[in-house]
């Protein structure tokens, strides 16, 4: 994230098939310029089929609770599935082969391979997903989390990894002024959070999930045509997702996936502390007025 050239993206088509903002033009996604050379093109050419199911978040908003979740209900709640193989293996991350090839060096070929239905990750805005996603309406998930615990989940993440030795101050600021990957961080959330009404976007926020998982397990089942989950079944599943259980298994607890492929630090856990409003204790009072004033100034320009 830290590391190597970065790129500021402006929508590359002209807004004809996007549902999106009328001052798209405006938005903007930085991303390393490894990604671009590798992938703007062939994700401009990806072709999606009629049951492919996208979760499409911010990078630490519990995007891979999210993809656990929904991949039990895609796969009919099959536990021992699940663990076999890493959340990231049973839904692949659209764009990642330029970010590290954690698990796939080419995570387009990847896609391509899977069996339907496909649950495919991405953290890319809306204008830069897949056209056809827009075009044939695919489903999307989309979850979204309150900015100043992205922010401390983020930056816990990438020291974690190694992949940024700056103090937290430094991190704030360049999540501010959007030269972290994936930023805008608001751009990205509103393009969503306008869509929400659309019958192919689910949107949600890590806080709703934390609130009441059950009901939002109801919903989506209901966004992905499934039929509702008996007493029994919601049980399991709501036990299977909860934090403490994910974090022991192996499978949907990506620190031993890191491992492979980053130099971790020694305390480092990627099921951090999975709770809402953790910012409280970790980032400073100038910290939080600084975000909190950034986000009312670009809130009130949409
Ligand atoms: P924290 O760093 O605040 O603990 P993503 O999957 O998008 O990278 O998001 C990671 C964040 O989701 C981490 O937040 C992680 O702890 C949290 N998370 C993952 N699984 C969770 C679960 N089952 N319940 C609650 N939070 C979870």
């Amino acid at each position: 994230l830290a590391t190597g050239p970065m790129l500021r993206l402006r929508c590359p088509t002209a807004g004809e098939w996007l549902p999106l903002t009328q001052d798209w033009s405006e938005r903007w996604c930085t991303l390393p310029q490894l990604y671009v050379d590798r992938n703007c093109e062939r994700i401009g050419a990806f072709e999606t089929r009629a049951d492919d199911v996208f979760v499409v978040t911010f990078m630490k908003c519990g995007t891979t609770w999210m993809q656990e979740l929904a991949w039990l209900l895609l796969n009919k709640l099959d536990y021992e599935g699940s663990k076999q193989s890493y959340v990231m293996e049973r839904s692949k991350f659209l764009e990642y082969s330029a970010m590290g090839a954690m698990v796939d060096k080419d995570s387009i070929t990847a896609c391509n391979n899977m069996s339907s239905p496909r649950l495919i990750k991405s953290h890319l805005p809306a204008q830069l997903l897949p056209p056809e996603v827009w075009l044939k309406k695919r489903k999307i998930i989309y979850v979204a989390r309150n900015v100043k615990d992205v922010v401390v989940s983020s930056f816990n993440f990438v020291r974690g990894l190694n992949m940024w030795n700056g103090s937290i101050a430094e991190f704030v600021d360049e999540f501010i002024n959007n030269k972290i990957a994936y930023t805008s961080f608001w751009a990205h959330i509103v393009d969503f959070w306008r869509m929400r009404n659309e019958p192919n976007i689910f949107f949600v926020t890590y806080e709703e999930m934390k609130k009441d998982l059950e009901s939002v397990v109801k919903r989506l089942c209901i966004f992905l045509e499934i039929n509702e989950l008996s007493k029994l079944e919601m049980k399991e599943l709501l036990h299977h997702l909860s934090f403490d259980n994910m974090k022991a298994h192996q499978y949907t607890n990506l620190t031993g996936l890191l491992k492979q492929s980053y130099e971790i630090n020694e305390n480092f856990d990627f099921m951090r502390r999975g709770i809402v409003g953790s910012f409280k204790d970790e980032l400073s009072d100038d910290h939080r007025k600084k975000l909190d004033k950034w986000t009312n100034d670009i809130l009130q320009q949409y």
